[in-house]
């Protein structure tokens, strides 16, 4: 796997023209390639050109009751973005079907998991996390971790502390940390919301009562107040949606126009994309190809919403942004 960032994307993430950023990697002597005359690089020459853009560290759950809305599908294919943006990224499966895991191609069985890590205090996740790509490492999961909210929950450890206090240690070794979640909503998932900084719910078209949305989000708030913390941001991302659907249309329309939901819309919506299936299956990601798919496209937004980044350009034309390093040599 060889995910890719485009000089036209990248140009168009700082509002610049595509020859500015032609030259700076030049004028910088960074390591890029031509496929089919279009100008791309990786990680390593990704966090040289996004280096102005350093953020703390920021931790975000996937959570969803509902199962397949595509938890771990935006979770891998985010993370992998988020690496071609500069940014080192450890991915956290704490989902006991590891489908995420396996779709790396790690065999889980090699390595400690969630479950060994509060088992045994000697073992660090530093020591247990599995390094898949440049910039990327993800925190395995295997059945084993089926006994997580048991476990918790036997042991009596304090929700708020039992997924932080190995979290939080991590903050600084990387810039996001993704962690994807079970459909489901018990104790490790509690443990995994109280532990983020911001909670991203995946939905797909369907009838809003069985969305899953009302559940997750009363649930999460319930939580929140039981442990005195001020609600984490919760936001709303719809996939698979296809424009040629009613019940696509109609989810979105219902989900901008609700009282709660429509404020915790991310600005977009992921198109549905049969390429992000077929990249999947081949244990690689839509930014392995650089052609222009909507899974490309869409997932680019997102990771630039998410992170923050989608004002860039807008932040450049205003130069609010103080003497960033990208302008030099323009
Ligand atoms: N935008 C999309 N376009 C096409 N296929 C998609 C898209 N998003 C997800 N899928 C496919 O939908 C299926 C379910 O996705 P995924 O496994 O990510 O869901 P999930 O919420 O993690 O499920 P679970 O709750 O069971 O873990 C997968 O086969 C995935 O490849
Ligand atoms: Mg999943």
């Amino acid at each position: 796997m060889h995910p890719k960032m485009l000089a036209i994307e990248a140009a168009d993430i700082f509002g610049v023209s595509v020859q500015a950023i032609h030259k700076q990697l030049k004028s910088k002597k960074l390591a890029y390639h031509k496929l089919r005359n279009r100008v791309y690089f990786e990680y390593e020459t990704a966090i040289k050109i996004f280096a102005p853009y350093k953020q703390p560290c920021k931790v975000v759950v996937f959570v969803l009751v509902k199962g397949g809305v595509g938890k771990s599908t935006l979770c891998r294919e985010t993370a992998i973005r988020a690496t071609l943006m500069g940014k080192k990224v450890l991915v956290i499966e704490i989902d006991h079907q590891g489908n995420l895991t396996k779709s790396f191609g790690i065999n889980a069985s090699d390595y400690p998991v969630l479950i060994d890590l509060l088992d045994d205090s000697l073992i660090k996740v530093a020591d247990a996390t599995v390094n898949v790509l440049p910039g990327l490492d993800i925190l395995p999961s295997r059945y084993d971790n089926s006994v997580l909210d048991n476990f918790i929950m036997l042991k009596q450890v304090p929700l708020q502390r039992v997924l932080k206090s190995k979290v939080d240690p991590l903050r600084s070794a990387y810039d996001l940390i993704l962690i994807d979640c079970p459909p489901s909503l018990g104790q490790s998932i509690s443990a995994a919301v109280l532990t983020s900084d911001m909670v991203v719910l995946p939905t797909t078209p369907c009838d809003f009562s069985d969305s899953g949305i009302d559940i997750t989000v009363n649930e999460i708030s319930r939580m929140c107040n039981d442990h005195d913390m001020s609600t984490i941001p919760m936001k709303i991302i719809l996939n698979q949606f296809d424009n040629r659907e009613k019940d696509s249309r109609d989810t979105y329309s219902d989900l901008i126009k609700h009282h709660q939901y429509g404020e915790m819309m991310f600005s977009g919506y992921i198109r549905k994309c049969k390429e992000i299936e077929k990249y999947r299956r081949r244990k690689s990601t839509v930014f392995d190809s650089t052609a222009s798919t909507a899974g490309r496209e869409d997932i680019d937004t997102f990771t630039r919403e998410l992170l923050g980044m989608h004002n860039l350009k807008s932040n450049h034309v205003a130069s609010h942004l103080p003497n960033p390093e990208i302008m030099k040599g323009y």
